[in-house]
């Protein structure tokens, strides 16, 4: 049997899209193992989770180093130490630096919570629904220099409806990252994933196209 992908996570809030990972790599659906979560809030729930399953973890707080580039090297080099092929950022809340994009080249990948290029940055859901879009939805993609613009793996569409709060939007874009973050992680562990520039292809490809979405529906 070949060996597991391991994974080293960073994640500074409460944790749920690593809680989905680690479950997944538990019932054994996932060909990986997180080997190491690393976290800048000592108050991260993410942190929590991990220690529960038993995986080690790590906080690094950001504002203990003098510069970003500074921070960026412990990370970088408590991630090499554990030998990790794959950092996911899950929920992390700081800009990685040029340090850590070029120590881990197609192999940082993180989830965002709306379909890129719509709506990079913070409060991402809030925008969305203050623009009027009738779909969002969530984003894994390949990290690279800039922020949230990296090669795209995987998205999902939700609807946007005229009842959404920000927090019943934020909680239907959630419930699809905790299914295509996996999903993406698995392409990545199976050798699948292919990046040519901007376009990420999967090999062999899953070209089954699904039917449109159109919201409000037409009946
Ligand atoms: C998720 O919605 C994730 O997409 C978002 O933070 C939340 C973390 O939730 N990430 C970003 O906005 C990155 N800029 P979680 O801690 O429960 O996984």
């Amino acid at each position: 049997m070949s060996r597991k992908l391991r994974i080293g996570a960073l994640a500074s809030g409460g944790g749920t899209n690593l809680q989905a990972i680690i479950d997944r790599c538990q019932d054994g659906s996932l060909p990986a193992e997180i080997v190491l979560v690393i976290s800048n809030n000592q108050d991260a729930g993410a942190l929590e989770r991990a220690n529960r399953a038993g995986i080690s973890t790590l906080c690094i707080d950001h504002r203990r180093h003098a510069s970003r580039e500074e921070f960026d090297r412990a990370v970088v080099g408590a991630l090499q130490e554990a030998k990790v092929d794959l950092v996911i950022l899950a929920g992390f809340m700081r800009i990685i630096s040029e340090i850590f994009v070029e120590a881990f080249p197609n192999r940082i990948m993180n989830i965002h919570p709306a379909l890129l290029p719509a709506f990079p940055g913070l409060h991402v859901q809030r925008k969305a629904l203050e623009y009027g879009v009738r779909f969002s939805g969530c984003t894994v993609h390949f990290v690279d220099i800039g922020t949230d613009t990296g090669p795209i793996i995987i998205q999902a569409v939700v609807p946007v409806l005229d009842a959404d709060t920000e927090a019943t939007l934020s909680a239907r874009i959630l419930e699809q990252e905790h299914k295509i973050y996996p999903r993406a992680i698995q392409l990545f562990a199976e050798g699948r994933l292919r990046v040519e520039g901007r376009r990420v292809s999967i090999d062999p490809p899953d070209d089954r196209c699904p039917p449109s979405l159109v919201n409000p529906a037409i009946h």
